[in-house]
């Protein structure tokens, strides 16, 4: 073997279903292009996963290329890491067959985004539990006619694949996909013990030594999310992400030096932390306490230091987006790598599962 390929592997994706706003970015993106230079990278666009939650076929397509474009905007670089569409490797989902005989049909709708996922499905609120046998009665659609695809059940079967097939050792999420990975480490072990081998590693998340970030919506509660529709996008003008920011829920203000920090102001201070600089949020946690903070100029603050960010990443997509000989080319050399790595790992597993020719 060469001694070059002895970097640790890491492997990462985002779904195409919309444009990616600073949820992707701090859990997922940012994380992809810092690490490209220390590993051997592989980063790609989930459009199988995207399709389980039914994308019409011209805004599934669209949304590859924008991801894209976003990708290498933000400062991925094909010359450094392997950029390419989940749905180029075939054998993904010939080893999603195969990795599916080993998961059990209860780990799968016990998992939290699943539930989450089948609930909206269902067109049903508040939430379950795992004994919620009233839940698994609608999902087996005694009672309605909607549907819960099976798609959205193996959606963890698929993702584990995502990162087995290429043998990696460090996967950069956002917290919310932590359950994911935490299958597939059980999927490796399952798999490397049934059939007595040393296939697979066990992946890690990976977050440069911190934990994996949950970035907040502007609305006051919960994550940044599409669904959502509370999010910040990469590509949102100065005016419009402006307004956004300045719009964002707060509450009346501390009336007592010292008082707790309600959730929507700790989220302005999660989001303030992450685009700004120690000494702002320092300030800013000062004039909380002492009950001089105006939510005004937080915000203020706030939509300066995304714009930061953001500004650059937008000032290139549209020439990126313009250029299709080139991102022709990313992918088609993305694909070539990342298929002649999945063909070798999918070759393994047939062999070791008994699917070998006479
Ligand atoms: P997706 O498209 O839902 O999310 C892509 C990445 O963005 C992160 N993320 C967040 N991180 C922090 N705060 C948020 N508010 C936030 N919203 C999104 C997600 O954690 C994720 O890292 N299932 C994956 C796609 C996937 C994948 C894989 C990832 C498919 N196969 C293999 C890693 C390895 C997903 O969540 O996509």
């Amino acid at each position: 073997m060469s001694t070059e390929n002895k970097k640790e592997i890491v492997l990462s994706g985002i779904r195409s279903t919309g444009n990616l706003h600073l949820g992707n970015y701090y859990g997922a993106l940012s994380k992809f292009v810092k690490m490209q230079d220390d590993y051997d990278c592989l980063f790609f666009i989930a459009d199988l996963h995207a399709l389980t939650t039914n994308p019409d076929p011209e805004a599934l397509h669209a949304n590859v290329k924008s991801i894209l474009a976003e990708y290498l905007a933000a400062g991925l670089d094909p010359d450094k890491a392997t950029i390419f569409v989940q749905s180029d490797i075939p054998e993904i989902s010939e080893m999603y067959l195969l990795l599916n005989m080993h998961v059990g049909i209860g780990e799968l709708m016990r998992t939290a985004s699943f539930k989450d996922k089948a609930r909206k499905a269902l067109g049903l609120s508040g939430s379950t539990d795992d004994n919620d046998a009233a839940f698994e009665h609608q999902i087996i659609g005694a009672e309605t006619n909607k549907r819960v695809n099976a798609g959205l059940l193996t959606y963890p079967t698929l993702m584990a694949v995502d990162i087995l097939i290429q043998k990696a050792n460090k996967v950069p999420v956002g917290k919310d996909q932590l359950q994911h990975l935490e299958l597939t480490r059980r999927f490796a072990r399952r798999f490397n013990s049934f059939y007595g081998v040393d296939l697979f590693p066990e992946p890690e998340s990976f977050d440069f030594g911190g934990k994996p970030v949950k970035v907040p919506g502007l609305d006051g509660s919960g994550k940044m999310g599409k669904s959502e529709g509370n999010c910040i996008y990469l590509i949102d003008d100065e005016k419009v992400l402006r307004k956004k920011v300045m719009r964002a829920v707060t509450d009346q203000g501390p009336t007592e030096p010292n008082s707790p920090v309600s959730e929507p102001i700790a989220n302005l201070f999660a989001l303030l932390e992450l685009t700004s600089t120690p000494e702002v949020v320092q300030q800013f946690r000062d004039a909380y306490a002492d009950c001089s903070i105006r939510y005004g100029d937080l915000k203020k603050q706030l939509a300066e230091d995304i714009l930061k960010v953001t500004t650059p990443i937008r000032e290139r997509v549209n020439d990126i987006l313009a250029d299709d000989e080139y991102l022709r080319k990313v992918l088609a050399s993305g694909a070539e790598k990342a298929r002649e790595r999945a063909a070798k790992t999918l070759a393994e597993v047939r062999q070791i599962m008994g699917i070998r020719k006479f």
